[in-house]
Order: structure tokens, then sequence, then C-alpha cells
């Protein structure tokens, strides 16, 4: 490794760190349309879209536009804007501890990769915009 390279990648670490020390929300802006839109439609869709998909059925929770997300299921909200850690949604897609196996989201199925795990957290701590 070249003097160059080790100075990158000292940088490229330090800003790792300082990223991870600020809670890692608000350097990029994540866009609903853009970025979460696509993963509820590829892994929750199937499920929850109205009018006879098993989870919206069984939780009243569709994910078809952003209002149907943002009203949640029969009982409430399952976001909470700008706190990914007390929305249920983040913390049954991650499966946190404490999350029964059975009722982690995708119902059954693998758990959404990581990347697509911070995108969903960092949307709703950036306020869970319609943007
Ligand atoms: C294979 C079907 C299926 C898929 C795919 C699926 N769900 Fe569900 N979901 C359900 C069912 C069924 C319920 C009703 C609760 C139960 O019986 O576990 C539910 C309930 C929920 C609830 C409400 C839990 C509560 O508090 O009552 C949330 C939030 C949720 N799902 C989020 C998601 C998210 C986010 C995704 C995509 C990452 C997803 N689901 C994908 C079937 C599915």
């Amino acid at each position: 490794m070249n003097s160059h390279k080790l100075l990158a990648s000292i940088l490229v670490l330090g800003l790792g760190l300082l990223a991870g020390c600020s809670g890692e929300s608000p350097n990029k802006p994540v866009s609903f349309q853009k970025d979460v839109y696509p993963i509820l439609k590829a892994a929750c869709a199937e499920c929850h879209t109205v009018p006879n998909g098993e989870g919206y059925q069984k939780s009243g929770l569709a994910v078809g536009t952003y209002e149907e997300l943002m009203k949640g299921t029969k009982i409430g909200p399952v976001i909470i804007p700008g706190q990914s850690l007390n929305s249920s949604l983040n913390r049954l897609a991650e499966g946190r501890p404490g999350v029964d196996p059975s009722i982690q989201m995708p119902h059954g199925k693998v758990k959404l990769p990581e990347a697509q795990l911070t995108l969903l957290r960092q949307w709703v701590d950036q306020g869970a915009k319609n943007n």
C-alpha cells in the first residue's frame, strides 16, 4: 500500500466513525419515492395490499401509497416520524431483540438486506416525508 492509499483509508475510516457518532442520519436525504417505496413494493406489497393481501387483512396495514403506509394498522401508526427506534415498522423489519421471530417482517421470509434496513431507518429519522 503506498502512502496515498494509506492516507485515504485513514480518512475514510475517520469519516465513517464520525458518521457513526452522529447517529448516521442527516448526511444523505432519503427519498420516499426513489428509495423507500421500491423496497416496500418488492418486499411487503405482496401481502400488504388492499383488499386481499393477507397482511392487510390481518393487520390493516397497506403499503400501496404514502397515505396508506402512514395510516398504519387498525390499531394505529407503524411509523413515528423522526423516531425509528419507536417505529414498529423498523422494529419488525429489523427483528430487534424482543421482536418475536414469528412476527418479523417480511412475514416468513428472509430479512431485508442491511442497506435497505438502513434506508428505512434513515427515512423515518429524517421525518418520514413524502419526498
Ligand atoms: C408473506 C406475507 C407478508 C409479507 C411479505 C409482509 N408482511 Fe407484514 N404482515 C403480514 C401478516 C400476516 C401480518 C399480520 C400480523 C401477523 O399475523 O403476524 C403482518 C403485519 C405487519 C405489521 C403490523 C404488526 C402489528 O403491530 O400488528 C407491520 C408493521 C408489517 N406487517 C410490516 C411489514 C413490512 C415492513 C414488510 C416488508 C418488509 C412486510 N410486513 C411484509 C404478512 C406479511
